[in-house]
């Protein structure tokens, strides 16, 4: 049985946090047993939704020539097994995220810190096309609370970012839909009950190109059943309701959670 590598529910009500965390090189990239499936998946998004999941600008450029060249060499330090061949044709953040199960996001700073490529396979109900050419603090303005808590913090850290010393966060939410591909930015509460939820893990890791000066943003989404979590985790149902009960009522709305802690709490209640 697999077990699910992140589960970022704390005992403490939910907050809206930065939550960053140092990064060791050698865990910048995660390999596990669906990277076939998940590379194949990619390979025809690219193909047949070029539009919606890569976006570049020229200011981009070198930096995404930079991280491919970064990619290539973490994976033959840290991953040696993994198969390393690029389609050589493609623009180079497409070729690095073919190689990986991480989307990649490219920003450069230009007086603001501003997406200039990604190649995003595997949003969460987002839309990259737009995002692209967006500030970091525009990228954000769905999110309640991120311009009155969070903008003035994450510009001020991506402005400390050295090339030496990455950082990792995690954020979740639950959807009714095991979908990695999730571009659609309609947010609604998870139907049917939560034997039919699944809880969505973003991995994100931040750091900046040594020569560029550019910063890497790589988002890996981990997706497991609401019944797979509560079999793993005994307390993972409690956690979970605790979190949905505590976040802030436009957080709720915000991330599709209105009246799924009720429906949980009915559902434990019978079981
Ligand atoms: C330290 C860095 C960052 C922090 C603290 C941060 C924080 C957040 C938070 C709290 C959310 C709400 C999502 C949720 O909890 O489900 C969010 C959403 C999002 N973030 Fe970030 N973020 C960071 C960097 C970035 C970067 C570099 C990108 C570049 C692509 C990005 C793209 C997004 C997008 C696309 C969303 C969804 C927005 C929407 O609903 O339209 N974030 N971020």
């Amino acid at each position: 049985m697999s077990v699910f590598p992140y589960v970022p529910l704390e005992q403490r009500p939910w907050r809206l946090a930065m939550g960053l965390r140092p990064l060791e090189e050698s865990k910048w990239l995660e390999v596990d047993a669906r990277r076939n499936e998940e590379l194949a998946l990619k390979r025809r998004l690219v193909n047949e939704q070029r539009d919606t999941v890569v976006a570049v600008r020229e200011a981009g450029e070198a930096a995404s020539h930079e991280l491919l060249d970064l990619v290539l060499e973490n994976l033959a330090t840290y991953h040696p097994h993994v198969a390393r061949d690029v389609a050589s044709s493609e623009h180079p953040i497409v070729q690095a995220s073919l190689l990986v199960q991480e989307d990649l996001c490219v920003l450069v700073h230009d007086g603001q810190w501003r997406l200039e490529a990604a190649c995003v396979c595997f949003p969460s109900r987002w839309s990259l096309v737009h995002k692209i050419g967006t500030t970091l603090d525009d990228i954000h303005v769905p999110v309640p609370g991120y311009d009155e808590e969070l903008a003035q913090p994450t510009n001020a850290f991506f402005g400390r970012l050295k090339p030496e010393r990455s950082f990792w966060r995690l954020n979740w939410t639950l959807l009714d839909d095991a979908t990695l591909h999730q571009p659609s930015s309609r947010r609604q509460p998870a139907r049917g009950g939560p034997d039919q939820w699944f809880f969505r893990v973003e991995r994100q890791t931040l750091r900046l190109l040594p020569v560029s000066r550019a910063a890497v943003f790589t988002i890996r989404t981990y997706v497991a059943s609401v019944q797979q979590l509560r079999n793993e985790h005994e307390d993972f149902a409690d956690n979970l309701l605790a979190a949905l009960d505590s976040a802030p009522s436009a957080i709720k709305a915000y991330k599709g959670w209105e009246g799924v802690a009720d429906q949980l709490r009915v559902a434990l209640a019978r079981s």
